[in-house]
């Protein structure tokens, strides 16, 4: 058995672009443009990048609900990809995703209990009692009484809702599950338990996870392996321990220098200010990140640097990673 459970090949995800009533249509924005990784059985792999950059449409699209428009993913090495929405998500019902906003993502009007058996029927597990055993499990071990079932979304806790909304994808026996943001907007305390139980869940329930995150420090507690994206693609990908200890690509280093209590002795004040990265709509062209690197050169405005091993278990996409030196970066 292969130890991939999830193959991604040049994914790409076209939102928006739709014409419009009145006036021209508005270009489509290539919110994941050209993503390749591969999830093996039984990891957590972070994915981690500044807002906007294509996380959420990642998730989406691999879940099957956000139409690819070009690439392949392949469950267990069969192709799930290019197939009408809803056989997607049936090719794909081992993949769960949970909601960055937890929330929204429940019926403000239904019980939490009613939320979580719905999710249930929806998925064809008839039986009321298996229902009722399942939800019941499930709700301990996310840490609920099962009396909470019984409560509404906004009588219940962040911390609450998160358990919630993991106990409501988890129901659904899962091989494979997407994070997004699973801590967004939880204070630090609440966060380093919702955190605890996620990693003790993927791993009694011998899950695969794609952790979505834009926090340095929670991916790298939480990952065994972390997908660094800009602007829709992914420009590094390491082991955690390889990728915070010795960041190779130039956006990577700048991530993490802003991020300066990752970095062991590193100085504090050398973070380069980053900005704001450009608008999906006008991608530089060559390599997107040249007009925010200190290290671009000509070659970076007219090539797309490929996504090519630099060491072992390691893969990069810069030109110039051979030429910069290994230290971290600092602001000139
Ligand atoms: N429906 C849409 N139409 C056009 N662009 C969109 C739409 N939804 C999101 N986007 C854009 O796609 C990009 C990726 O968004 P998203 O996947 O939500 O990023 P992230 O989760 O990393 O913050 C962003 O630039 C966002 O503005
Ligand atoms: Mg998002």
């Amino acid at each position: 058995m292969s130890d991939v459970i999830l193959d991604v090949e040049g994914l790409e995800t076209l939102l928006g672009g739709e014409r419009r009533l009145l006036g021209a249509a508005r270009p489509p924005v290539r919110a994941v443009a050209g993503v390749s990784l591969a999830l093996r059985r039984g990891e957590i792999l972070g994915v981690v990048g500044e807002s906007g950059c294509g996380k959420t449409t990642l998730g989406r699209t691999i879940l099957g609900i956000q139409r690819e428009s070009a690439g392949t993913i392949r469950l267990d090495g069969r192709v799930v990809s290019g197939l009408p929405p809803r056989e997607a998500r049936r090719a794909r019902h081992d993949v769960q995703y949970v909601h960055q906003d937890a929330a929204a993502a429940l019926d403000p009007w239904w019980s939490v209990g009613r939320s979580l058996e719905e999710a249930l029927l929806i998925n064809g597990i008839g039986r009321r009692a298996e229902r009722e055993a399942r939800l019941g499990r499930m709700l301990a071990a996310v840490g609920l009484e099962p009396a909470l079932g019984r409560r509404y979304p906004h009588e219940l806790s962040g911390g609450q809702l998160r358990r919630v909304t993991l106990a409501r994808v988890l129901v659904l026996a899962p091989r494979i599950v997407i994070l997004d943001e699973p801590t967004s907007g939880l204070d630090l305390s609440v966060q380093a338990t919702v955190l605890r139980l996620v990693r003790e869940l993927l791993g009694e329930l011998r899950l695969t996870c794609l952790f979505i995150s834009h926090d340095l420090s929670v991916v790298r507690q939480m990952c065994d392996r972390v997908a660094i994206m800009y602007l829709g693609r992914i420009v590094e990908l390491a082991a955690t321990r390889q990728l915070f200890e010795a960041p190779v690509h130039p956006y990577t280093r700048v991530l993490l220098a802003a991020a300066p209590r990752l970095v062991a002795g590193q100085d504090l004040h050398a973070a380069p200010i980053l900005g704001e990265p450009p608008s999906p709509t006008a991608v530089p062209s060559g390599c997107a990140f040249r007009t925010r690197c200190l290290h671009a050169v000509d070659v970076c405005a007219t090539r797309e640097p490929a996504l090519e091993p630099a060491g072992a278990g390691r893969t990069v996409s810069c030109h110039r990673w051979r030429e910069i030196p290994a230290a971290p970066v600092t602001a000139d």
